[in-house]
């Protein structure tokens, strides 16, 4: 709508560099012998020099820069540097160094300078291109690396396109990094909202990652100006990258999230469903919605306020006609089992006499003109119906302004405000040409000031770290919870993210999955794109396909612009609503496995959301399938993405796969054709897969008590852990939680499960346990730590202290009082 045309010109110039185009291109040309210091071999002449670091055993350092000497070392993105000893060692002769590693060989090779990147073996990973290697040009700087024919690129954040970025389709493409406001992009808009300048290569199932550490404009052509040429570069700045080992891509994502943090475990209750739009107002509308789920029985736990609940759009206000008495109205919705999340953007308006802009002012906290006086510009506070009027901008590279931007906070967390929306902090400025901050605005860039197109990239990154920060400060008990639109690498230590203003086409409903499979695959674990699309209105059938897949998506929730047609789950006629609550109502009974799944991300920063690549990197067949996902590591989902079908093709890779609604089984490593309805939403478990459930509930606070369900489908032998805890707070960081391990063994007709002793201190309240094993035929008898249980009917089984039954659709269901000790349960033919 109204930023339309200017987010498309500024993506347009923005794709025209920013520098004088004619600048001569310089190599590296030859390189004397290197000095070394610890870990590091440093080569120097006289174009510029070039620093290669040992981190790790998997992990090595590369710095280049068209100078003397290199500049301050400093990253937005590291959260880890120390890796202890790389057991690195060194040899150098006229011709070229070697670094070597228990894992990997780099051979830096000295005229003309190339590096080469080798396994322990000496298999070839990744290489310079021979004819450029590292290059500049004026400020740019560039490295060319050989592309072959069967690499798979992955990752690079949030891209268009298909889950290998090879692109359109093999003749290349050149991605920028730039964190931009989309509004409305297509399905060839580049760049999009966050900045993730990271990718990994997968060849014959062995990867490697590469993360190039440049907050300018940055680039990656994959063999795009050259089909056997993958080259990335930043307009300014060093070339600063990471090669990180795999040799499987799980791994790489691992250490690439180690390098620049892990998304922390999320409050349960933000892994429940999120009712939006933009926006709900009055404060009545907001108490209808939050209403209608409860008497509809449709479970949610977040209602979110848009931009209309500011006086004048303006951060930090409440419009006091529209929202009289916040504080109570957060205290009603939390009665009723709802939190309450408001957006607050990075523009204040520029209003002497208010504490946030005289504050800001006093402290010197806002962004500056090369003149020193505060850069000032139009936002949303221009638009206001009353006194509209220009805004200011926080500089988040000061670490005083994100320690006062954090201190604001409170004026949120103190009326009961659960969680912040930080949006259109690419940053979005109502200003033509860019659409955002003129490149000669001045950032402290952490005291050494430079202009913006140094931290355009991590604006919106600092924001979500000084809002996330001062949440912290304000709820210590609590676990932040964020929302950004503009994000960077390492940013998914403090938010939450979504991919924008996408649209209410199926079209958009597809691309959301290889765009949330990119984010996963480059450490952002915690994702969901608006359910429904934001522009326009979806149709009562794109809506419901749209949640069922939202039921996968690790942030739920759906979102629709100003001026579209009512968008709740029951705005579509009772057939619909009544198929939209039984997706939202999945989302619920899923909840012990989607935490368990985020917990997982949390300790490894493997995504919740997968592509098959990721379980299956040698299944070639695999890489271009990505209109079906993982969910963790066992359960394959393949919604329907189409208007008006019949049957779905489904991808299976090599294996048993068992139907998650039937118990069918299915042989994998190929397609197979399953009928569907408006109903159905296809999802698999693979052979030996623990599916871990509860009843559904109306919110995320009903749950204790609630009995656990653990599922078995059947191979030789599998395992799961379970990770379960109280579900906010910071307890869980001292050992408070209960974590345990599901086994199954299968020989012969018998089936032993193991269950493990708890690690942990803490426990659920009182509650059943209810073990689901999937068995060809009946066992004969069922024993519980050795003492047979009786056989009962279903309805008898939940009265009974212990018992089993077998399911029509061939479970053997045992039910018990949860209990934390270690137990064997055998079913005997
Ligand atoms: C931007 C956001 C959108 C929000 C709107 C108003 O377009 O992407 O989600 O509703 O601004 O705040």
């Amino acid at each position: 709508m109204r930023y339309r045309t200017r987010a498309l010109l500024a993506g347009a110039l923005l794709l025209c560099s920013t520098r004088p185009a004619l600048a001569a291109v310089g190599s590296l040309g030859a390189m004397p012998p290197p000095r070394r210091a610890g870990h590091t071999l440093t080569f120097r002449n006289a174009q510029g020099s070039v620093a290669v670091t040992a981190v790790a055993p998997d992990i090595v350092r590369v710095r280049f820069v068209a100078a003397q000497s290199f500049g301050r070392d400093h990253s937005y993105a590291i959260a880890k540097r120390d890796f202890g000893d790389p057991g690195a060692r060194f040899e150098s002769d006229a011709q070229r160094s070697i670094l070597s590693t228990s894992s990997l060989r780099v051979t830096l090779r000295h005229a003309p300078f190339r590096i080469t990147f080798a396994d322990a073996q000496g298999r070839i990973l990744d290489q310079d291109d021979d004819e450029r290697g590292m290059s500049f040009a004026g400020t740019q700087v560039k490295v060319s690396k050989r592309l072959r024919d069967d690499e798979h690129v992955l990752g690079l954040g949030e891209k268009n396109g298909r889950l290998d970025k090879r692109g359109p389709h093999m003749g290349g493409a050149n991605y920028v990094m730039w964190t931009t406001d989309a509004y409305d992009y297509g399905d060839d808009s580049d760049p999009l909202y966050a900045a993730i300048p990271f990718y990994m290569i997968v060849r014959q199932g062995r990867a490697h990652g590469i993360f190039l550490d440049n907050t300018f404009r940055s680039f990656f052509d994959v063999g795009h100006e050259s089909e056997r040429r993958l080259s990335f570069g930043a307009e300014d700045g060093e070339l600063d990258y990471y090669f990180i080992d795999g040799p499987d891509p799980k791994h790489v994502i691992e250490r690439y999230t180690e390098l620049t943090g892990r998304t922390p475990l999320p409050p349960l209750w933000a892994l429940g469903y999120h009712q939006c739009r933009y926006s709900y107002y009055p404060e009545s509308k907001v108490r209808y919605i939050a209403d209608s789920f409860r008497v509809k029985r449709i479970p949610a736990d977040v209602i979110w306020l848009d931009i209309h609940y500011q006086e004048g759009y303006n951060p930090f206000t409440w419009d006091p006609q529209r929202f009289p008495d916040p504080a109570k109205l957060t205290a009603d919705l939390r009665r009723q089992g709802f939190r309450l999340v408001t957006i607050v953007d990075p523009h204040p308006k520029k209003q002497p006499g208010s504490v946030v802009y005289d504050s800001g002012l006093a402290g010197d906290h806002f962004v500056k003109n090369p003149d020193g006086s505060p850069f000032v510009a139009p936002v949303w506070p221009a638009n206001a119906e009353r006194n509209p009027g220009p805004s200011v901008f926080p500089d988040f590279s000061k670490p005083a302004a994100r320690a006062w931007w954090g201190g604001l906070m409170k004026l949120y967390t103190d009326v009961g405000v659960a969680g912040i929306w930080n949006d259109m902090n690419e940053p979005a400025v109502f200003l033509d040409p860019w659409h955002s901050m003129p490149f000669d605005v001045r950032h402290d860039n952490e005291g050494q000031p430079t202009s913006h197109r140094e931290i355009h990239n991590v604006y919106g990154q600092l924001m979500t770290r000084a809002t996330f920060e001062g949440l912290l400060r304000h709820k210590p008990d609590e676990r932040p919870f964020v929302l950004t639109r503009a994000t960077f690498a390492g940013g998914q230590r403090w938010a939450a993210h979504w991919p924008g203003d996408n649209t209410s086409d199926w079209g958009h409903l597809r691309t959301s999955i290889p765009m949330l499979l990119g984010l996963g695959l480059s450490g952002y674990a915690f994702v969901g794109s608006d359910i429904g699309g934001f522009v326009g209105s979806p149709s009562a059938e794109l809506l419901t396909r749209w949640l069922q897949l939202g039921v996968f998506y690790p942030f739920m929730r759906m979102h629709t612009a100003i001026g579209t047609d009512d968008q709740e789950p029951w705005s579509y006629g009772a057939r619909h609503e009544e198929i939209n609550r039984r997706a939202i109502a999945l989302r619920y009974e899923l909840l012990p496995h989607i935490y368990n799944t985020m917990h997982e991300a949390s300790q490894t920063g493997l995504p919740p959301l997968r592509p098959l690549v990721l379980e299956f990197p040698s299944d070639e067949r695999a890489y271009s399938v990505y209109d079906q996902v993982l969910f963790g590591r066992d359960l394959l989902v393949a919604p329907v993405l189409r208007e008006a079908m019949h049957t779905r093709s489904v991808y299976l890779p090599a294996g048993d796969w068992y139907d998650f609604w039937t118990a069918r089984r299915y042989a994998g490593g190929g397609r197979v054709e399953l009928p569907v309805t408006l109903e159905s939403l296809p999802i698999f478990v693979r052979a030996g897969g623990v599916v871990f459930r509860q009843p559904p509930v109306q919110h995320t606070g009903e749950i204790p008590g609630q009995p656990l369900d653990v599922s078995f489908y059947p191979a030789a032998e599998s395992s799961a852990s379970l990770y379960e805890d109280e579900g906010q707070g910071h307890g869980y960081l001292r050992g408070e939680f209960a974590q345990r391990r599901f086994s199954q063994k299968r020989v012969g007709g018998g089936v032993t499960i193991d269950v493990s002793a708890a690690q942990g201190t803490w426990r659920p309240s009182a509650r059943r346990l209810r073990l689901r094993v999937l068995t060809d035929v009946a066992p004969g008898r069922v024993l519980l730590g050795g003492e047979p249980l009786p056989a009962l009917s279903a309805d008898n089984l939940a009265r009974q202290a212990r018992g089993y039954t077998r399911s029509a659709d061939g479970f053997v269901v045992v039910e018990l009082a949860d209990r934390f000790d270690a137990f064997q349960l055998s079913l005997e033919p």
